[in-house]
């Protein structure tokens, strides 16, 4: 039976039997902060086994994606060394929220298992929880199961929770016997004849922080049938890898490197490989991307571990991402957000295993240091810190450490590794942590639930149902107090999907207040909306009827950047490519940010094309259209749904003319045609694969452009040039300029050229040895002794500059090599200097010195020929 099949099987059975058919939500949990990744089918109803959330189904079937990598469930090192886990996986799961309960589950799974898939009963066996008699009796007498192969087990087996804290309960377990060929017939832990494939948990608690189990509402039914362990049993087959859902990947993967698939020496790598694409693959086009904290590093862990293995396996250049499009091709019938995202999956991966070879290479080198501080020191040992840092910052998989380490006799110091490990899950907790405090608790906020009617009305009567004052509960605000109102209806827009939440003023017959802020508590898709309020006159009291206002200019400027950033959106998608997916926005009166997927900057012509094409579907007048329907509906009909946002069954869509349609509970235009006009301020990048664009439309995008173009009129109005010349303009004149600047440079170097000459010339000859005195004003030290050094070089003789700089005098004395062995400059220029009453010295060749300002030049310079005249005698 192929897997197809045995999907259809089991949707086909639960809608016969009432169940309404519900897609797999993502990867990444929608608003859970306690949950990494969507680890069972029952996370999406969470909320509905609580009552926080109502649906109108009782009963529902799914099948789920998952990954169990991290928390309570967490298979990561399971891979590998066994043939039933996997990091990411499917699950086949029925529920019920209050409606049937234990007898009926029990049956349903019975029927299906037996009747559907054919399974033999005789290979069935069963366990139940400890106390749970009433399980227990049910598979005895209704289905018929002999009490021995009936068994109980304890909390650690038979008792299910989601995580630390959630709907928990009780649960009955189904198991296959494999036969003899896989063990010895006794029903034990780590017997691997038996294979736990199907999970019946009888919901009945909530687990709070304390540890209290308290009971749920309504008792409730969530089953977890593993997809891959299900088609092994029904294939035949010795393992999940040997199923049609990774055998494919495996024999490709094989193909690919020219590998024996078949032998068992490949098999743990081929295994892991054909694990971790598939998770890699679902995990991006759910929208998580590389990084070093988060989901993004589990994914950067699985690719990094995935590549290791490849290289076990031979492989050198980065070949994962052409295991991925296979594994898409698997997949795209049950999943089709794999085939959109293809191109995607594959240059993130590739992108993201070409840099990891290439830092592989820089840690080896790192590595290899390690190893020889380790080969010198007595204890022959790399400790755990460094190696830590070498897995964490280098990404240098510790396996690989280790057995290179162990080459060598090499010891590792294990528990300092694994102190740094423990302090950096410490650190990734802490932001957890700090997300949930963030949500504001207010107390008794979940009593409270307020109607918004702002899509259509802007103005409201409303009841003042409750006034916080911080988080608690009060029944007064007094003039000129800040708190927070809830009322029953409101025309305020809560902040939620990126636009800002209203502002606006309110009264009563008592009081006038500002609205400075509108946002949501904190309890899923219904609830109280907060008003955050100043008291401007009077005081508001709980009960007051209220009127509302909500500040129509700043809520249509918003609109208006609403609409355009549905336009930008569909824009990226039709010029980037179907991989473009929203990573975040911010929708306010003054602009919009639109942050995407998409792995390099924007070519100017991309931006230009996106613009464009925006301005146009503006100018086309398309009719804005709102209207809820069915989630499945909304998604079979192609509307954009956003990654963590959380939507209820009902969604509401907005589509604009027939080329934009996207789930979004935001404010809008009636027709594109109001945006008016649209413009793209910047765009950058704010991580890895993820870019930013800003924009501003309507009037905001029309001051803009105005404020733009008045600079560029002051500039043309200064420089009197027509706006069609004036670029050229000033790039000639900025030419100019710099031609200007070279060409006095060179007079100046020239200058001073033509002086050198002028000066030899005006020079004397003492006892044969060309002499130059002269008195330059304007040059510093540093410039004089070039000269002098130039002048005696040119003139082969003695060269004697003077100057005078900040009210004194300074000179140099410089003397062709020929004569350094009658003539002295240190000895010259102390004698010199005493005619300044000044002081100096130096070598042979070159001398300075300084003393009183020279006032008569032509008296200094006799005074120098007369002082050369004596030491040079003739
Ligand atoms: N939620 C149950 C599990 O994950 C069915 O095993």
């Amino acid at each position: 039976m192929r897997h197809s099949e045995i999907r259809d099987i089991f949707f086909t059975y639960f809608s016969k039997k009432g169940h309404h058919k519900v897609l797999s939500s993502p990867l990444v949990p929608a608003k859970d902060p306690t949950l990494l990744f969507t680890n069972a089918g029952m996370n999406q109803f969470k909320g509905v086994f609580l009552q926080d959330e109502k649906r109108e189904y009782k009963r529902a079937v799914s099948i789920q994606k998952c990954m169990r990598v991290s928390g309570k469930h967490n298979d990561f090192d399971e891979v590998g060394k066994s043939e039933f886990h996997h990091t990411f996986f499917e699950m086949l799961g029925n529920f019920s929220f209050g409606d049937y309960f234990k007898e009926k589950a029990i049956e349903h799974a019975w029927e299906l298992l037996t009747d559907y898939y054919k399974f033999d009963p005789e290979k069935l066996w069963i366990t139940v929880y400890q106390d749970d008699d009433e399980a227990f009796k049910i598979w005895e007498q209704n289905i018929g199961i002999p009490a021995h192969k009936i068994l109980r087990f304890g909390k650690k087996d038979n008792f299910w929770q989601m995580g630390e804290t959630g709907p928990c309960g009780p649960c009955s377990e189904i198991h296959f016997d494999r036969g003899d060929r896989f063990g010895p017939a006794e029903f034990t832990e780590g017997n691997s004849r038996y294979v736990e494939f199907w999970n019946l948990v009888f919901m009945q608690y909530f687990k709070d922080e304390q540890g209290n189990l308290n009971p749920l509402p309504a008792p409730s039914i969530d089953t977890g049938m593993g997809m891959e362990r299900l088609t092994s049993l029904l294939q035949g087959v010795s393992g999940d890898y040997q199923t049609d859902l990774f055998r494919p990947i495996i024999d490709f993967t094989g193909e690919l490197g020219g590998i024996d698939a078949d032998s068992p020496q490949n098999r743990v790598d081929l295994n892991v490989i054909a694990d971790h694409v598939r998770a890699l693959t679902f995990l991006i086009s759910d929208g998580v991307l590389p990084a070093n904290d988060g989901r993004g590093y589990v994914l950067r862990r699985l690719l990094r571990r995935a590549a290791k293995h490849g290289k076990s396996l031979g492989f050198t250049g980065a070949f994962l991402h052409k295991i991925s499009g296979r594994a898409v091709d698997m997949m795209k019938d049950a999943y089709p957000e794999l085939d959109y995202h293809r191109h995607f999956i594959a240059e993130v991966l590739q992108a993201e295993e070409e840099r990891f070879n290439h830092t592989l290479l820089n840690g080896l080198k790192r590595f290899e240091e390690l190893l020889e501080n380790a080969l010198q020191s007595e204890q022959n040992i790399i400790p755990g810190h460094e190696l830590f840092k070498l897995s964490d910052t280098y990404g240098f998989p510790l396996d690989f450490a280790v057995d290179l380490a162990r080459e060598k006799e090499i010891d590792i110091d294990y528990r300092g590794f694994r102190e740094e490990l423990s302090k950096q899950k410490k650190r990734s907790r802490v932001s957890l942590d700090q997300k949930q405090k963030s949500v504001k608790t207010l107390e008794n906020i979940e009593k409270y639930e307020t109607v918004f009617t702002g899509y259509h009305n802007l103005e409201e009567e409303a009841l003042l149902l409750t006034i916080y004052k911080e988080s608690r509960e009060t029944s007064g605000l007094e003039e000129g107090e800040e708190g927070i109102l809830v009322v029953d209806r409101t025309p305020f827009y809560a902040e939620s999907g990126g636009q800002v939440g209203d502002r606006g003023v309110g009264r009563s017959d008592r009081a006038f207040f500002e609205v400075t802020d509108t946002g949501k508590a904190f309890t899923g898709d219904s609830g109280a909306i907060l008003h955050y309020v100043r008291v401007k006159k009077g005081h508001l009291k709980t009960k007051d009827a209220l009127t509302l206002f909500v500040n129509k200019e700043r809520r249509q400027e918003t609109a208006i950047h609403h609409s355009s950033t549905h336009l930008l959106h569909h824009a990226l998608r039709e010029v980037l490519g179907l991989h473009v997916k929203q990573a975040g926005s911010y929708v306010g009166p003054d602009k919009l940010r639109f942050d995407f997927t998409h792995f390099k900057s924007l070519a100017s012509e991309e931006i230009e094309k996106v613009e464009a094409l925006v301005n146009r579907k503006i100018r086309e007048s398309n009719p804005i259209k709102s209207g809820t329907l069915k989630y499945e509906q909304a998604i079979e009909k192609g509307a954009i749904a956003i990654f963590e946002e959380k939507y209820s069954d009902v969604v509401r869509m907005i589509s604009l003319g027939d080329f934009s349609m996207e789930l979004c509970g935001g404010t809008h235009l009636q027709n594109t045609g109001q945006i008016g006009f649209f413009k793209i301020v910047s765009e950058s990048s704010i991580s890895s694969g993820i870019r930013r664009v800003e924009a501003v439309a309507g009037e905001t995008g029309y001051r803009y452009v105005r404020e733009s173009l008045a600079v560029l009129d002051d500039i043309r109005n200064y420089f009197r040039q027509k706006q069609e010349h004036i670029f050229e303009y000033l790039v000639n004149l900025d030419k100019e300029i710099k031609e200007k600047d070279k060409q006095l440079a060179k007079k100046k170097e020239s200058g001073v050229k033509i002086d050198i000459d002028q000066m030899i010339k005006n020079g004397t000859s003492i006892n044969a040895v060309p002499t130059i005195t002269e008195h330059i004003e304007n040059v510093d030290r540093k410039q004089l002794s070039a000269l002098a050094d130039e002048i005696k070089n040119i003139a082969k003789g003695v060269a004697v500059l003077s100057t005078n700089i900040n009210g004194k005098s300074a000179f140099i004395v410089s003397v062709y090599r020929d004569f350094t062995g009658q003539l002295n400059a240190g000895v010259i220029v102390k004698e010199i200097a005493k005619t300044v009453n000044g002081n100096g010295g130096g070598r042979p060749d070159f001398a300075q010195a300084g003393g009183e300002i020279i006032k008569n030049v032509e008296n200094f310079k006799k005074n120098v020929i007369i002082i050369l005249e004596k030491l040079l005698p003739g």
